[in-house]
């Protein structure tokens, strides 16, 4: 019998590998998936900060994000509901909030450079979070 077990079990480790390599991969979930950049000239000014931020700053921020994620606890922690885990919830950040966040990084959020983010696409981004604050 513990024969016939070691004998199964080795058959099973064969088949197992040969499956999954056969299989196609599935695609990734739609919350996985960055936003499109939006067309336009990355030092332009006044650009649309709402498709920016979901381009640059969505994969982390937009639901399921591992920053919306993170913020859900903070934001239950203060009190705040949780819906502003979504920083597209939020009224109190300003623009030089957001501006210092994204620079320096903060926790388990890295900094984002100039390549990623250029100075132009941060203030669109910026004001659009600030609210015109
Ligand atoms: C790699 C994932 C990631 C990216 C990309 C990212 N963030 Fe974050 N962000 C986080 C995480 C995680 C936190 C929470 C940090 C902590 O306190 O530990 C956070 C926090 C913040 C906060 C602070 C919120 C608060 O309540 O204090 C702001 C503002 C912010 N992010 C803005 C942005 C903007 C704007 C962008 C795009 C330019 C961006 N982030 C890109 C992961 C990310």
């Amino acid at each position: 019998m513990a024969r016939y077990g070691k004998t199964a079990l080795a058959a099973a480790l064969m088949v197992v590998p040969a499956a999954a390599v056969m299989a196609d991969p599935p695609p990734p979930p739609p919350y996985q998936m960055r936003a499109a950049a939006p067309a336009g000239d990355r030092l332009a000014a006044g650009r649309d900060g709402r498709a920016l931020f979901e381009n640059h700053c969505g994969y982390c921020h937009l639901t399921f994000g591992m920053g919306t994620n993170l913020l859900v606890k903070q934001r239950l922690a203060v009190g705040a509901s949780p819906a502003t885990a979504l920083l597209a919830n939020r009224d109190d950040l300003t623009a030089a909030y957001v501006h210092a966040i994204v620079r320096m990084g903060k926790g388990a959020m890295p900094p984002q450079t100039r390549v990623d983010v250029t100075d132009r696409e941060l203030d669109s981004i910026a004001a659009w979070l600030g609210r015109g604050k």
